[in-house]
């Protein structure tokens, strides 16, 4: 039988993933600056499963069950909207300054499922239009275009997005007649970018977007990596009137293998009467409210079901044990990644200072590359193959044109070692595209001091 599928497969934006693996695959010598991973030596898996036990204990004083009982628990069908809500309620106010109700939380198989919940449960695709900071992580972009929603995409520039741009976007979508329905943006340490939104435009945009009544979808997996200063407030934090639905990842933080993420959908809507004569009771006057996040778990409830309660264990462990927080934790791997990315920009200044030009981001795991040519799927193929270091195009994840000069290198997924590696080849690839005679060897060039 002849399987017709949706014209979307054949789409360039379907196939970067697989593309990007497929190189790396193909190319295993060579340094990779592609995935957006965290470093494995911060996971601690074993010991993380090892530490079960504290959750269950806390659940069976919770809620008087036995721990047998809750154990029992653990391996069955459990809340769909999750059992660690509580405590990462407790998280994120102690680490990100937001204040949310455990029943405003929907724990997600990722963070990834929180998007597929927000874009299956919020949009009409005849209708709705999300707008999307460009360029931007794929897993949105990609995923709307499964589900036949249509992106328009806002310039994202080295400080993020900007209200105005926004705006002007959102009367475009209001001139054609549709309705601009969510804003997807990653202010903290932007992925592909490596950006971050300063908090005066952090004000703006919130203010545009409850004047226009436009949520922002806030993805937030990399705003406790930062290694200046003091991390800003998120937009979820600032946020007095509803506007924001806060994305939330413990891939990065813990581990992606838990798959465990998190939605805030604090926002009160009208309860959905669940049969018609439910419905047909209930006056108008009389409205059940509720929160956002509980009638979103009718979405995932057709999803995932529920997150599988043995991971949400694992992790509920791992914030009890740091009494509620993150922090504690981060401190341990922050110094991994700060020196990650100062040796990238310090060997990117010894090999390409005066050719080649970079962002300095203060957090995350990516930095952009402006090149003095264009980097496409081709540059990507001859620099894995002929100099054995691989980069991604910024074109990958760009909707609209003007980023082909562009690359983003990962910093977060390869030893110091292998920086300077792959920056030396880079450079003799950008150098030798550019028409540049490679520069003599010097010792301060190859450290980076
Ligand atoms: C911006 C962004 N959002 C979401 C995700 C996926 O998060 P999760 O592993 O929680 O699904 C990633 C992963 O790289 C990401 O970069």
């Amino acid at each position: 039988m002849e399987i017709d599928l949706k014209r979307c497969f054949s789409e360039p934006l379907l196939e970067v993933m697989n593309f990007l693996n497929e190189v790396v695959l193909r190319y295993p010598r060579a340094v990779s600056f592609a995935p957006g991973r965290p470093a494995e030596v911060h996971f601690e898996v074993a010991a993380s499963l090892d530490k079960v036990a504290r959750f269950v204990e806390y659940r069976a004083a919770a809620t008087g069950a036995s721990p047998a009982a809750v154990y029992s628990d653990l391996g069955q069908y459990n809340r769909t909207n999750g059992i660690i809500n509580d405590l990462i309620a407790r998280q994120v106010a102690a680490d990100e300054g937001i204040r949310a109700d455990a029943a405003a939380i929907v724990v997600t198989s990722g963070c990834q499922e929180g998007m597929a919940i927000l874009l299956a449960g919020l949009f009409d695709p005849a209708r709705d239009v999300l707008l999307v900071s460009d360029p931007t992580y794929i897993g949105i972009t990609g995923l709307a275009r499964i589900l036949g929603i249509r992106t328009v995409a806002v310039p994202s520039g080295p400080r993020g997005l900007d209200a105005a741009a926004v705006e002007a976007a959102i009367e475009e979508v209001d001139a054609a007649g549709r309705r601009a329905r969510a804003l997807y943006d990653i202010p903290d340490f932007n992925n592909p970018m490596g950006t971050r939104m300063p908090l005066a435009a952090r004000r703006a945009l919130l203010d545009m977007a409850r004047r226009r009544g436009v949520l922002i979808f806030e993805d937030n997996p990399y705003g406790m990596f930062f290694y200046e200063g003091e991390p800003l407030p998120t937009l979820k934090a600032l946020d007095e009137q509803g506007v924001v639905v806060y994305l939330g990842s413990f891939s990065k933080t813990l581990f992606p293998g838990l798959r465990l993420g998190y939605l805030i959908a604090d926002q009160e809507v009208a309860a959905t009467p669940v049969t018609a004569a439910t419905a047909a009771t209930v006056a108008t006057a009389d409205v059940r409210r509720t929160s956002l996040a509980s009638e979103l778990s009718k979405v995932k409830s057709l999803t995932t079901v529920n997150t599988s309660p043995l991971l949400q264990a694992v992790a509920g462990a791992i914030l009890l044990e740091n009494d509620g927080s993150l922090r504690p934790l981060m401190r341990r791997k922050l110094p991994f990644y700060r020196a990650n990315r100062d040796r990238m920009l310090a060997c990117l200044a010894a090999q390409l200072a005066g050719v080649a030009s970079w962002n300095r981001p203060d957090g995350g795991f990516f930095l952009t590359v402006d090149l003095p040519f264009e980097f496409d799927a081709d540059c990507l193929e001859t620099c894995a193959r002929d100099f054995g270091v691989i980069c991604c195009p910024m074109s990958f994840f760009a909707l609209a044109p003007g980023r082909e000069r562009q690359i983003r290198l990962s910093f977060s997924y390869v030893t110091e070692e292998q920086i300077e590696e792959g920056i030396a080849r880079l450079a003799g690839f950008v150098r030798g595209r550019a028409g540049i005679r490679r520069r003599p060897f010097s010792p301060t060039a190859r450290t980076g001091s």
